[in-house]
């Protein structure tokens, strides 16, 4: 399957995987075949990209580190748990011990497929950004925890902090919070106010209040809201800081486009003792591929091919199933590992390059 944005879908394209709308509820199903009317609501409702089968992958199966339900549950759970924490006088106590069941089932799931890659980018819509983004900084953060050798109980809180790190947003007025523009200084300040929020919201549940405190220092010192630097910063609170900074670079927005996964993940590798710990930027990289399945690239030897899987803890050493010979050539397929083979990813295809390819190797 590939990822294709929704203005290049095409009437009778199968979804790869089930579309889910604004509230967790599954909107499309995987299987689906798209007509011109399903295309235009997915463009109405505010989608920018969808998956797709691709007989580039046929035989590929391409797995979600949590199932679908999982994913569906919690995404709803969030949006309860938002939509209590914005009434007034809410006990923020529920809303922390509700939510902990379902960071309990992200965890256990995690736990029983410890080596996952993360291979997938969220596809959301952007009216439901904040609850697909929570999810999502929730799954890779609980990862990066098991990488680190966290116990449960920890992950859990972890977990808790990560699905609730923005809570403190639903006090942040509507219309600077999806402003589209650039944002005055004093919006920014505002904006900033979400960390004080939540660590209030957040208060009977210590380590998830740490969190949403505490997710917006940097290690050098330039975060907020206390600039606090190096070690002093809580680490759990650096993992969900590293998980959000990745997650919103990789979103398509409505002010911009998302970063390729692989810019992404450079930006982190190169922010060690400098936006997070080290060690923890190491233990973030072990778990998210730089190039996921379903990525067409051109290797250091000049082939071509389309990525099938990455190995734990070589985030930028893709498994390829080379298509092209280094002379542009269509060759039997064959697969081929960047690692053994000591090879890297030169370059990867724009979508003018993929559909030519495509092309060639369906006329051929
Ligand atoms: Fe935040």
């Amino acid at each position: 399957m590939r990822k294709v944005p929704v203005n290049c879908l095409e009437p009778g394209m199968r979804l790869a995987r089930a579309v889910l709308g604004t509230g967790g509820e599954v909107y499309l199903n995987a299987g689906v075949t798209l007509t011109q009317k399903y295309i235009r609501k997915l463009e109405a409702i505010g989608f920018y990209s969808v998956y797709v089968e691709d007989r580039l992958l046929d035989g590929v199966t391409v797995q979600d580190v949590i199932s679908e339900k999982t994913r569906r549950d919690a995404i709803i759970e969030v949006r309860k748990a938002l939509t209590e924490v914005s009434r007034p006088g809410m006990k923020a106590i529920n809303v922390a011990q509700e939510i902990t069941v379902t960071a309990d089932s992200i965890v256990s799931e995690l736990l029983r497929n410890p080596y996952a890659t993360v291979n997938l980018v969220d596809i959301r819509a952007e009216g439901a950004y904040l609850f697909h983004h929570s999810v999502n900084v929730c799954v890779l953060s609980v990862l990066t925890g098991i990488n680190y050798g966290l116990q449960k109980e920890q992950l859990v809180n972890l977990g808790v902090g990560a699905l609730l790190h923005d809570a403190g947003k639903v006090r942040v007025p509507p219309e600077i919070l999806n402003k589209p523009g650039s944002l005055t200084d004093e919006e920014f300040d505002q904006i900033k106010l979400h960390c004080a929020y939540g660590r209030d919201i957040l208060k009977d549940h210590p380590a998830a209040s740490v969190i949403a405190y505490a997710h917006h220092e940097r290690y050098n010192g330039e975060g907020y809201p206390l600039g606090l630097k190096g070690r002093d910063i809580n680490y759990l609170a650096q993992m969900v800081g590293m998980a959000d900074v990745y997650d919103a670079l990789t979103s398509d927005r409505c002010y911009r486009k998302a970063h390729a996964p692989h810019d992404a993940l450079e930006l982190i590798s190169g922010s060690g003792n400098w936006w997070f710990d080290t060690k923890l930027v190491y233990n973030f990289l072990c778990c998210v591929a730089a190039y996921p399945t379903g990525t067409l690239v051109q290797l250091s030897s000049g082939e071509i091919g389309v990525v099938v899987d990455t190995p734990q803890g070589y985030s930028f050493f893709p498994n390829v199933r080379v298509l092209l010979n280094a002379q542009g050539q269509k060759v039997l397929p064959y697969l081929l590992s960047t690692v053994k083979e000591n090879l890297w990813v030169n370059r990867v295809l724009d979508d003018v390059e993929v559909q030519t390819i495509r092309n060639m190797l369906e006329t051929s």
